[in-house]
């Protein structure tokens, strides 16, 4: 088994690179290097594993990608909300134009199977607990690309089989680490400044530690046969949080943290997902809870394992590096 991984050097999809090639699959990265993070030298010498610095909008590149191997994961995007709102072109190329050519080429080869990363924010503002049957709102330019990705891969599936991951928002430590998304941010932030600040501190999301997800989506690569063709919302039921919870799980593990209540901030997603069907397909268990990564960020703060926390490659929404 062989799989491209697009975007394999980011925060997720170093992890999945990382835990495909402790079960013995082969891992081809393709990835620009965005933030220009540290290309993960550590698997070099591992035969198993094989890099490329490249860009997916190159579709030249596309054939010689896929010669070689047997399923798609593909992570690479402009990911989250601001950095869509920073870079509107960019994301319309990378998230749409250029996962539909992949996926097209991914046709044409006759390969097994192709792996969307798509987001839990398509569902916007759901009452209730969103299935996967819930009506899409994106809110953001962002979820919108990956709406119309979606839609795109179930219509034109004959000849290639999919899954489509509705992830939802990840946290946790990563070789590529990031501070922007709401647990590593929150944490980080009551750990530097002892402040807080929420906007709609009552609006639910469900998250997912990276390893956790990582570990299921290598459970849904050696599973395919079982689990393809669907969508999955990607997390654990007992996993939706308000974010004011996730400031509560901060404060367990940092004294005397001041928060803030904003009346006015922009992000007005709130959302909670149900799980069953993931479960219902697959045996998936999360070792993690946002409580317990929260003292595993705050053990690497602490002990200056990480220090210089300003540096752009810790964001997303910072200048695109070209290729
Ligand atoms: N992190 C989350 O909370 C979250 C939630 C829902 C969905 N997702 C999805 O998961 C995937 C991975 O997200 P992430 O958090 O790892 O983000 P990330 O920004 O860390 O990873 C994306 C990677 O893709 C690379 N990349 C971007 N454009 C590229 C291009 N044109 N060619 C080659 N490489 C390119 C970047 O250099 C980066 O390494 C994305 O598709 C995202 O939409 C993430």
């Amino acid at each position: 088994m062989k799989l491209l991984i697009t975007g394999g050097a980011g925060y997720i999809g170093s992890t999945i690179a990382n835990i495909a090639l402790q079960n013995h699959i082969q891992v081809k990265v393709i990835d620009c290097l965005w933030f220009n993070q540290q290309i993960p030298l550590i698997h070099y010498s591992n035969p198993n594993y094989e890099f490329i610095k490249g860009d997916i909008c190159d579709t030249s590149l596309h054939e010689s990608l896929l010669a070689d191997v047997d399923m798609v994961i593909h992570c690479a995007a402009v990911v989250g909300d601001p950095a869509s709102k920073l870079f509107p072109e960019l994301t319309q190329k990378i998230n749409y134009d250029a996962s539909i050519a992949l996926f097209n080429r991914a046709v044409a080869k006759q390969k097994k199977g192709f792996i969307f990363f798509s987001t839990c924010s398509n569902y916007g503002v759901a009452q209730g607990m969103a299935t996967e049957d819930s009506d899409l709102k994106p809110l953001s330019l962002y979820a919108e690309t990956k709406v119309h990705t979606e839609q795109y891969i179930i219509e034109n599936h004959q000849e290639l089989d999919y899954i489509i991951c509705r992830l939802s928002t990840v946290y946790g430590l990563s070789p590529r680490m990031r501070f922007d998304l709401t647990v590593n941010d929150f944490t980080l932030n009551a750990f530097r400044k002892k402040y807080l600040d929420i906007f709609l501190p009552e609006s639910y999301r469900p998250y997912i530690h990276v390893f956790d997800l990582a570990s299921t989506i290598i459970q849904l690569v050696l599973n395919f046969d079982k689990v393809k063709n669907n969508v999955f919302n990607l997390g654990f039921n007992g996993e939706n949080y308000m974010k004011i919870e996730i400031a509560d799980a901060v404060q367990k593990h940092i004294a005397r943290v001041k928060v803030d209540i904003l009346k006015e901030g922009g992000d007005l997603r709130d959302y909670k997902v149900d799980f069953s069907k993931l479960k219902s397909f697959l045996d998936a268990k999360n070792i993690f809870t946002v409580e317990k990564s929260v003292a595993e960020i705050v053990a690497v703060l602490d002990s200056k394992i990480i220090t210089d926390f300003d540096n752009p490659v810790y964001y997303n929404t910072t200048p695109f590096i070209p290729a």
